[in-house]
This record gives structure tokens, sequence and C-alpha cells, in this order.
């Protein structure tokens, strides 16, 4: 008999069938003469519930199992009328295949908080608000893949180690096989990396956007899907140190395809989530419902689903910089002093406070901003005719802040360069980016979507360490 996961065991209507249910146990409520046990195995957020008639045997057994056991159930399908859903298993045996003693599992079926849970990520998928994550997380893996690919994109493995820094930020955490304690020193006193693995300084990489662009100059529409790392020492609930980026990056597109693209990516994305993962989509917002309560209702979000919906019906706001800094200034926390960062002049990094406020208070809807001053974004950005801004666009979204960041890509060669030794790049390590706009330059524009940011808006969770199911952040690496 093929083994059924208890999603498959749940839509069976063969009553009277055997069938053989195999799971944890989240709770058990047993009297004298019956026992029920709600039996879940993570493929869907629903239990099911095996039905036990008491007999002295069973007894015995059962005396042995309490939450966070695992059972394997063979018995017979009933239709149920009790348990939430249509179907039960009235059990003729019972398998005990793993213990979990109650003095000791820590996830006993109550409230906890969210920072225990971050304590016990070993075992927090074993809880509803987690395997609903972990769900959703699929779904977008997959939906991702298949909004590319349905639109002719080819998906490209970038590096993961490499020698140079592709956000020019120097966020990157090091790559050696150098004894630390007797490195090796040149007469300039630096490290001489020539004896070290690949015979120079190699790191993990912070976005594999500048191989995309090498791949798009040959096959016009590629994207990454890949692990990134960055040592920014911003303990946020928006950060982390090991992320997931999306890099798309395309032939003969400009600032505007880049948008629309952005936008229509992102759109189809969370129409997926609606259609396939309403059962996790519906569990989330009732958490969340249940967090709030607390809250004043001014500060309280949208209900999930209505938000999630609310981001489909209407076209993302466009607008520049210049403007965005325009609206902040003259906005009611910007002159009362709420904002802990005030804005006093173009130039101005945005903060996430900021990007929030134009999104939730001022717009009330999405918002791409674009043409930001050259000094604080990257070297590869196309450079605008005024000599101040670069064609890169940003979106900003409710609850999140930016959660994609791209551009139109420098396609000359001579403004490339010079941009390169103006922010000190070093040369040698850019040769064969540079050497692209010397053969078939044209333009071409991407972006990064940073994979848990989109994950933290689906699910209306507030702490991007709770998206993820292994964290990496300051001062934590455990698992
Ligand atoms: O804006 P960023 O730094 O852009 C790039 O890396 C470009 N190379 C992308 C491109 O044009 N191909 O990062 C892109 C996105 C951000 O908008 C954010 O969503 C996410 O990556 N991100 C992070 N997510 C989690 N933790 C961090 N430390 C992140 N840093 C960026
Ligand atoms: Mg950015």
């Amino acid at each position: 008999m093929k083994k059924l996961d208890i999603k498959a065991l749940l839509k069976l209507t063969e009553y009277g069938k055997e069938v053989t249910v195999n799971g944890w146990v989240r709770t058990k409520r047993a009297s004298k003469n019956v026992a029920f046990i709600a039996m879940n195995d993570g493929s869907t957020i629903k239990n099911i519930q095996v039905v036990v008639e008491m007999n002295p045997e069973f007894e015995k057994i059962l005396a042995n199992v309490h939450t966070g056991a695992a059972l394997s159930v063979t018995g017979e399908l009933a239709e149920s009328v009790g348990s939430g859903q249509n179907v039960e298993v009235h059990a003729k045996k019972i398998n005990v295949l793993g213990v979990a003693d109650p003095d000791e599992y820590p996830l006993q079926p109550k409230k906890h908080s969210l920072e225990f849970l971050r304590e016990k990520a070993h075992l927090r998928f074993r809880t509803n608000t987690f395997s609903a994550i972990a769900r959703i997380r699929h779904a977008m893996i997959f939906a991702i893949h298949k909004y590319f690919n349905d639109n002719g994109f080819y998906n490209i493995h970038a590096p993961i180690i490499t020698g140079s820094d592709a956000e020019g930020a120097g966020e990157m955490f090091q790559v050696t096989t150098l004894d630390l304690e007797n490195m090796p020193k040149g007469e300039d006193g630096k490290v001489d990396f020539s004896d070290d693995f690949f015979g120079k300084a190699a790191n993990l990489t912070v976005s594999g956007q500048l191989e995309a662009e090498l791949a798009a100059l040959a096959l016009t529409k590629v994207y990454t899907f890949g692990p990134t790392f960055r040592a920014e020492n911003s303990n946020t609930s928006r950060h982390l140190a090991e992320f997931w980026m999306i890099e798309p990056e395309v032939a003969f597109f400009d600032i505007h395809d880049d948008m629309d693209l952005a936008e229509d990516m992102l759109k189809y994305v969370i129409r997926y989530a609606l259609d396939n993962c309403m059962d996790d989509l519906e569990f989330l917002s009732k958490r969340l419902q249940e967090e709030e309560k607390n809250k004043k209702q001014e500060d309280r979000s949208m209900e999930l689903i209505e938000k999630l919906e609310f981001v489909l019906n209407d076209d993302f706001i466009r607008i520049t910089y210049a403007e965005a800094i325009e609206i902040l200034r003259n906005s009611k926390p910007n002159k009362k002093k709420k904002f802990q960062y005030l804005i006093e002049e173009w130039g101005a990094d945005l903060q996430s406070e900021h990007e929030r406020y134009l999104v939730e208070k001022h717009f009330k809807k999405p918002v791409i901003l674009t043409d930001y001053p050259k000094s604080i974004k990257a070297f590869y950005m196309k450079q605008n005719e005024d000599g101040k801004t670069v064609r890169a666009m940003d979106v900003l979204f409710p609850q999140i802040g930016e959660i994609i960041g791209g551009s139109q890509r420098e396609e000359d060669y001579d403004k490339l360069y010079t941009r390169i030794k103006e922010m000190d790049i070093p040369e040698e390590s850019m040769w064969w980016y540079l050497e692209t706009r010397k053969f078939g330059t044209v333009p071409h524009a991407g972006f990064g979507l940073g994979f848990e940011r989109l994950i933290l808006f689906l699910t209306g969770m507030g702490n991007i360490r709770d998206v993820i199911p292994f964290p990496r952040t300051p001062f934590n690496l455990e698992f």
C-alpha cells in the first residue's frame, strides 16, 4: 500500500478502508472509554484525528503517548462529525515510533513566544506557525522559478565564493584556509594571500548581480536565486547575515522595463500564495490578529489576506527620490521630530521609517522610488544626465520598507571606469566586468528581491529571524 500523507488522507472518502497515519502527536485527550489523538505530519496545517476505543492493550500503549511523540497508526477511515475535518481514523494498531517525555519536551500545547521558539529552532518546525511558514517559503520558491520560466528567463548559478565585492560596500565575510594564528605577511606588513587557497583574497558573495549581467549580455533574460552573505552589523528585524536573493537581469531593458518587471513579478507571486496557500495564510492571519489584540487600534496592521489583496489591486506609485524627500520633509513626523532620523535635505539616505511612512501613511500603496543620489548607491548604476543621480529603483512595501533594490546599469565603459576609480574599487577585481562594456555593450537592467523580506510580507511575521529556518545574525550561529 502506498504511504499517504495526512494531506492526502484528509481528502479520502472511502470510509471503511484501512489506512495508516504516520505523524507526531499534537494533543491527546483520553477518558476511560475513548481517547482522541490529533496527529500532524507537516504536509498540511490540518491535523487528523485518531479515535482509540480503549482496551487494556491500548491503555498501556497510550500511557507512553504524549504531545510530540511519533506514531504510526493503522485503522479504519471513518466519517467525522466532531474533529473539524471530514475524516478520522479509528485505531486498530498503534505503533509508538518515538516517545516525547512531557517533563522534557519543550513544545507543550500552549502558547510559546517567538523568542522562546528561536532558541528551539531544531524543534520549531513542529509548530503550526513555523510549519506554515516553511510551506509558504516552498510555494514561493516554486512560484518564482515558475514565473521566470514561463516568461522565458534562464536561471543562472552565480558563484558563492568570489574575489570581488559586487556592491562595493565592503560588507563581506572572508573565506580563507590560511592559519589565522600565523598569517603570512608581506614586506609591507599586510597579509600575503598568495599562499591562500585561491592565491588571492576571497569572500562570500553579497550578490550574484555582476555574474548575472555577464549572462544577460548573451542570454538576454536571466535570473539568479541564491544565498548571499553580508557582514553588516545591523541587528534589525529586517537584516540577516545570510539571506536568499532573486536577481533577474535583462539585456535591452531600461529602468521603466525594470520597474514593470518588478511589479508584475511581485503581483504574480502574491497571487500564487493566495491561490495555493490559503490554509496557511488563514492560520497566520488569525495568529496576527491574536497578537495585535493588545495594540492600540491605530497601530494595528491590516488583516493579512486583505493586505495581500490590496497590493494586487492597484498600480504601485512611481516617484523620484527628490519628490519623496519633499514629501518627507513636509511630513508631520518630520516637523514634529518624530522620525529618528530627520530629513533635512536632498542627499539623505532613507531609513525604513521614511520608506514605511511613504507607503503606509502617505500613499497607502507600494511605492517605487527612482533616481537616487549617486553618492548613496552602488558604482554600477547608470548615471543620469544631471551628474548627480543614478537610474536606481527601490520598491517599498508596507511593513517592510525596501523589498527590492535595482537599477539600470551603466553600459558606457568610460563612465563605469571613472566611477570605479572614484570609488576606490580595485580595478583588478573588475576587469572582466568592465570588458563586457567594450564588447557589444547594450542597455540593461535588473533588480534584487530579498526572499526573506518577501516572506515577511506574505506571512505578516514581524521579525526576519522567524521566516528562515536557521537565521544567521550577529552573535547567533546555533543549529
Ligand atoms: O539593495 P540590495 O543591496 O541590491 C543588490 O544587492 C543588487 N545587487 C540587486 C540587483 O540589482 N541585482 O539588495 C537587494 C535586496 C534588498 O532590497 C532587500 O530586500 C534584500 O536584498 N536585502 C536583505 N535581506 C535580508 N537581510 C539583509 N541583510 C539584506 N540586504 C539586502
Ligand atoms: Mg538596496
